[in-house]
């Protein structure tokens, strides 16, 4: 299998690069935002818990997360593999990862984090929030998101760099370049 984790702050292209990563290598998106955000939209309890955390730009527990990625795992067994998109956020939750990928004799095989300075991050989710209105995509709450990131997410990049799986990458540029820097970094660990 090939596990990919895609990394990086808000707005950083984890979305659009996991969508062409997941066509080129045929593996399941997994992406813990979008899946909150369809909880959301349905009005469950998982919605309606999550939403005070979203809405407000925090981190949903780890503990709700940590369970959901563990339904979906489960019920993908025959996948050809996942790429993590906005998981794991945490150093619990990169522990977690670990462990439920061990139960299936399995690793994650490389982590690609997109770096993006601040600026272009905020541009990117005001003129993002000014079109399509997702909800967390306003001034006050992209702040809160981007502390929340470098407090809580940002200490993943150590955790996964002294596994000697952390490959940094520049996401500025086009999607298409920066896929391609995306796809020769991949390349190299499964060949
Ligand atoms: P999540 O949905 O993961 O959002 P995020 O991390 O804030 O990031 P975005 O989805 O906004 O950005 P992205 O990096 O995917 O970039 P995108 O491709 O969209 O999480 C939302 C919330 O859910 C969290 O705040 C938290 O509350 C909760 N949550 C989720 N996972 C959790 C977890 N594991 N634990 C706890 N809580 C969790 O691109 C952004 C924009 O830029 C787009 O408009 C795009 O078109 C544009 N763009 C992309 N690439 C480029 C480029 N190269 N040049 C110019 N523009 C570009
Ligand atoms: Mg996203």
């Amino acid at each position: 299998m090939l596990n990919i984790v895609i990394f990086g702050a808000p707005g950083s292209g984890k979305g659009t690069q996991s969508d062409k990563i997941a066509e080129r290598y045929g593996l399941q998106h997994v992406s813990t935002g979008e899946i909150l955000r369809e909880e959301i939209a349905s009005s469950t309890d998982l919605g309606k818990l999550a939403d005070s955390y979203m809405s407000k730009g925090e981190l949903v527990p780890d503990c709700v997360v940590i369970e959901m990625l563990e339904e979906l795992i489960a019920r993908n067994k025959g996948a050809k593999g996942f790429i993590f998109d906005g998981f794991p956020r945490t150093v619990p939750q990169g522990e977690a990862l670990n462990q439920l990928l061990q139960r299936h004799d399995e690793t994650v095989t490389i982590v690609v984090s997109l770096e993006v300075e601040d600026e272009e991050l905020v541009d990117r989710l005001l003129k993002r929030g000014a079109i399509s209105g997702r909800a967390d995509d306003n001034r006050k709450t992209i702040e809160s998101r981007l502390r929340v990131y470098y407090r809580q997410t940002a200490p993943l990049k150590d955790f996964y760099r002294s596994k000697d799986l952390l490959k940094e990458i520049t996401g500025i540029g086009s999607v298409e370049s920066i896929f391609e820097s995306i796809v020769k970094e991949i390349d190299k660990v499964i060949v």
